[in-house]
């Protein structure tokens, strides 16, 4: 059994994860501070696989508890999911972004080396691209992030390359996401924000659940087919199959890389509005409101560069995305608090 010390791994994409990494015969160790999730979590992703979860509760930024934790379970690889991800919360606590995505990368990475684990799979976002120079974006599309958040990442990029070049850690997969939503289909986990969510998926599904009004749509004078913003969704559990896929290729090709997550495909607000209504039988009551400050017009992935390294795809269609947040979103209307 291959165990894989799963930093964040009690969060949205963490729980899939931890949810195909047993489907796949390797063995989730998560350590998780909780910040932005809840046991209750790991306690349903026990319910769903049948598998106990060995769990810590730590801050990444302890690099004495993480190499301990790597020694004491003899880890073989780590994927780290643990950090802060609002956009707008970045630019008021520039401070805690870089404390936790970058130097809580810093201090993971040297506790690796301490504990002489080689293997690193990285969330990173495509945040880090900014401004579309053209499209879809390639993995070599400038980086030019507008945000701390998205600094924060590039940062950690940034450390992790050099880290690969000084030949101390060999295997580095830098993961850029897309937009990931849905959950997994059994309804037992799935994305549960802290207050009002920031993101499109959870907040059109809190609306069609009854726990809010109607959907703020952010702008519909883009220059886009609808006027509305367009993004690369992709299903949660597709994007946490790439995981599995990424420490898999550890075990016959070596060096860094970094991939695009995404489908190739943009859909715009009003798409995302249509097939989730079509999905819930649930009208979603809009209001059209001036652009957000910060928001891009567009972008999506080509996803190619993935689809040769890995052998991955994403498979899911929105419809498919819609459908399984809605058995998420109706059978927990109040996430996992109610539990
Ligand atoms: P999430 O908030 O659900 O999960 C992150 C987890 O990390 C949470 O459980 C949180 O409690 C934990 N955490 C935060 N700070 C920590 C610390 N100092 N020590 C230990 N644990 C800590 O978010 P998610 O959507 O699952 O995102 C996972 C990763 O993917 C993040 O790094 C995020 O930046 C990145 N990402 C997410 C998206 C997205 O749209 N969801 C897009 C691109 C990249
Ligand atoms: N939108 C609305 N109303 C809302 C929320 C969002 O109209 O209530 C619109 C936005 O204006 C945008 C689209 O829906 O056009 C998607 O917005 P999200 O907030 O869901 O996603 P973003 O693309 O802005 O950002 C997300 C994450 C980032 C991540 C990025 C990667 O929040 O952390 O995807 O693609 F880096």
């Amino acid at each position: 059994m291959t165990r894989v010390l799963v930093t964040g791994g009690a969060g949205y994409i963490g729980t899939h994860t931890c949810v195909e990494l047993l489907a796949r015969g390797y063995e989730p160790v998560v350590v998780d501070n909780f910040v932005n999730s809840t046991p209750e979590a790991i306690r349903r992703v026990s319910r769903l696989t049948g598998r106990t979860l060995t769990w810590y509760e730590g801050d990444v930024r302890d690099t004495g508890k993480m190499a301990h934790l790597l020694g004491k379970h003899e880890c073989r690889a780590v994927i780290h999911f643990a950090g802060l991800k609002a956009v707008g919360e970045s630019t008021e606590r520039p401070l805690d972004y870089y404390s936790v995505n970058t130097l809580g990368t810093h201090a993971l990475a040297s506790a690796m080396l301490d504990a002489g684990v080689h293997q690193l799979v990285f969330s990173s976002s495509a945040t880090v691209y900014g401004e579309p120079v053209f499209l879809p974006y390639t993995e070599s599309h400038p980086l030019q992030p507008t945000s701390p958040y998205g600094r924060s990442k590039q940062a950690a990029e940034m450390l992790l390359n050099d880290i690969a070049a000084s030949g101390a850690m060999r295997d580095i997969a830098i993961l850029r996401y897309f937009n990931p939503i849905g959950a997994h289909p059994s309804g037992l986990i799935g994305e549960d924000p802290n207050d009002v969510p920031n993101n499109l998926m959870p907040y059109v599904a809190q609306v069609a659940v009854g726990r809010r009004p109607f959907l703020n749509i952010w702008g519909n004078d883009y220059d886009t087919p609808d006027g509305t913003g367009v993004r690369d969704y992709l299903h949660v559990v597709d994007l946490a199959r790439a995981h599995v896929l990424a420490l898999d290729r550890f075990r016959h090709t070596h060096g860094p890389v970094t991939l695009n997550l995404g489908t190739g495909h943009g859909s715009s607000v009003l798409d995302v509005v249509k097939a989730f209504e079509e999905a819930s039988g649930r009208r979603i009551p809009l209001r059209f409101e001036p652009r957000r400050a910060g928001d891009i017009a567009a972008f999506w992935a080509d996803p190619s560069l993935a689809e040769e390294t890995l052998g991955w795809k994403a498979e899911n269609t929105l419809e498919d995305m819609c459908r399984d947040q809605w058995t998420w979103q109706s059978r927990n209307p109040l996430g996992y608090e109610a539990a």
